[in-house]
């Protein structure tokens, strides 16, 4: 949602800056745009749409030796040229872009800028403006940029250049992510470091409300009240190569394959010397001393949780209740008396999740947050981490994130209960299952043909289809909804199969599509009588089960696993049949309309 990048150095930004915006697509935007300073003072470019789109409104010989960039996703005003950033200063002396949400825009253009000339619809025009304004009461350009940021209610991370002094770029953020990328002769500000990979591999991180100022060979990080902060830099672990396609026509289809790879990796992170599942004695001493634990997480990560409740409830027997995160912080339950709470988050900046981790930790609770991403606000600002080791994930529909979820749950649940000494924990040979699963998964992703064939055979023109589960398979059946939704259109809802026919059954009708999961034995008679409900209203459905389950007639029978482990496998064609639904459709499977990988605004 949103990115930044800025240069400052000997190269040419225009080149810096389009590349590095394009490594911020994944993020999600609607617009884009970049501004260079050289000899003709100020110049900016910018396109609704594409990189490829700005790419072609940039001349070739355009030139800067300092530039910023910026990918947009419309919050004030609609995706449009004019919206797309960088924004100016009435005089043009000053140029920004902006991620997040200026809550109090319209109070401060009232109460500042009576009489201003507004070219844009957005809040961002409101900050350059209030810095020209400020610069305009005899404030040099950093404190005039101090005095604006003070004022600012919201998130924002900001990047500023001054036509009047080109030799500094200044930054500050609050709540959304910035990272300066450290360089030997060039520094860079980017929203993350895969903007800056190619350029740099050592960064610095920015905390809230400090302000920034970058010249070619400087660095100086200061907090609103001008006190100098010193900060170690740190070396990013992803590589520029571990972000790239390679031959995948898609990123979502190569991290489906990596999958069964992200499950070994996780299993040998967290295995000691003896090849048992280890983990940080200071987090299971404190998820024992928990009387429940909230876990906290949306879309596909909140669907890992709930999958992760059953988890920990039966490994480790402690109650887990699973929270939408965007529900939890206004609307807190009741709380039990001694309360942990996890953190479920791929990207690890998800506004949405951080505004309930700040409110918890203001009430003195413990956090725990589970991120592929170290360095991640969510990771930095909870007491305790865990990472999912799945590399880098850039399309927008999270696959491998999904399951490293799982497996990681999976591994605290298993360590806490054999602490406890949980008879369910302690006959679990959890380093051998995982592995088993693995292998599962690999199998199915070596069986793209036959689920390609399903997805058109299902999916190729309707408009809507069902995911029907019980148990883990109920939690499945969501994610594979949300999964066709978000990147085909197609509607899709994710049921309880017993709860069907208290309502929804009336949208069965001839040719309905009708997935069902069916891993778990005690279940499987049920589902498959709702199956016959369904398919006794005319739909088409589809089996996929799991070998000792399955019946003939089943479209898609995948290998014996664990039962707990199940939904690491059965989801795979799940997200197969998105991906190949959302192809046959003409669908952009990696940049789905409307989303944003990284959803920094609440
Ligand atoms: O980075 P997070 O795990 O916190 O993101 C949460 C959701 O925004 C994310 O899972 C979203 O639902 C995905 N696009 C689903 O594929």
């Amino acid at each position: 949602m949103c990115g930044i990048v800025g240069y400052i150095g000997t190269k040419n930004a225009k080149d810096v800056l389009l590349d590095g915006l394009e490594k911020l697509e994944y993020r999600g935007y609607d617009s884009a745009g970049i501004a260079l300073f050289n000899q003709e003072g100020v110049q900016i470019f910018k396109e609704k749409g594409r990189i490829q789109d700005l790419k072609n409104e940039v001349p070739i010989a355009a030139y800067g030796q300092i530039g910023i960039g910026h990918t947009r996703w419309a919050t004030h005003g609609k995706p449009s040229k004019i919206n797309a950033h960088p924004h100016q200063s009435e005089s043009g002396r000053f140029t920004i872009v902006h991620n997040g949400v200026i809550e109090n825009y319209s109070l401060l253009k009232e109460e500042y800028l009576p009489g201003r000339l507004f070219k844009t619809e957005t809040d961002t025009e409101v900050i350059v403006q209030l810095i020209e304004y400020f610069a305009g009461q005899e404030l040099d350009t950093k404190a005039a940029f101090r005095k604006t940021i003070s004022l600012l209610h919201g998130s924002y991370a900001i990047t500023l250049i001054d036509a009047e002094d080109p030799e500094v770029l200044y930054a500050a953020k609050n709540k959304s992510p910035l990272l300066i990328g450290k360089g030997n002769g060039f520094n860079i500000i980017s929203s993350d470091a895969m903007a800056a990979l190619k350029e740099t591999k050592e960064f610095i991180e920015i905390l809230d409300e400090e302000l920034i100022s970058l010249t070619r060979d400087t660095i100086m990080i200061e907090n609103l009240n001008g006190q100098k902060m010193e900060r170690d830099s740190f070396i990013a672990t992803i590589d520029s190569s571990d972000i790239e396609k390679g031959t995948y026509p898609h990123y979502m289809l190569k991290e489906i394959d990596e999958e069964p790879a992200v499950i070994r990796h996780i299993i040998q992170s967290y295995q000691n010397n003896a090849g048992e599942i280890t983990v940080d004695q200071e987090i299971l001493n404190e998820i024992m001393a928990a009387d429940r634990i909230y876990i906290i997480a949306c879309g596909t990560s909140y669907h890992a949780g709930l999958v992760g409740k059953n988890l920990i409830e039966q490994l480790a027997e402690i109650p887990v209740e699973v929270h939408v995160s965007s529900e939890m912080g206004y609307n807190m339950p009741l709380m039990s008396k001694n309360p942990l709470f996890i953190f479920i988050t791929q990207s690890g900046e998800t506004a949405d999740s951080r505004q309930v981790l700040v409110k918890v930790k203001e009430k003195g609770y413990k956090t725990l947050t589970m991120t592929n991403v170290p360095g991640s606000t969510l990771d930095r600002e909870a007491d305790f981490s865990m990472y999912l080791h799945a590399g880098p994930e850039i399309a927008v529909a999270s696959t491998k994130a999904y399951t490293a979820q799982i497996a990681v749950l999976s591994i605290l649940g298993a360590a806490v209960g054999k602490q406890k000494g949980i008879q369910a924990a302690n006959e679990l040979d959890l380093v051998a299952e995982l592995g088993i699963a693995a292998n599962a998964m690999e199998g199915l992703v070596a069986s793209k043909e036959l689920i390609e064939h399903l997805a058109a055979e299902y999916l190729a023109v309707s408009r809507n289809a069902f995911f029907l589960g019980r148990g883990m398979d109920y939690f499945v059946a969501m994610e594979a909804a949300l999964k066709l939704k978000e990147i085909s259109y197609i509607q899709a809802e994710g049921f309880a199969s017993g709860e069907l026919k208290h309502g929804t059954i009336a949208l069965i009708e001839d040719a309905t599509p009708v997935f069902a999961v069916i891993t778990q034995k005690n279940i499987n008679w049920n589902i498959r009588g709702n199956v016959n409900e369904v398919l006794a209203r005319g739909a088409n459905a589809c089996i996929i089960s799991m070998e000792g389950v399955n019946q003939p007639g089943d479209r898609l029978v995948f290998p014996q696993v664990h039962p707990l482990l199940t939904s690491l496998v059965s989801v795979i064609p799940c997200q197969l049949l998105a991906y190949y639904a959302a192809l046959h459709r003409g669908c952009d499977v990696d940049k789905p309309r409307n989303l944003a990988k990284s959803v920094t605004v609440e």
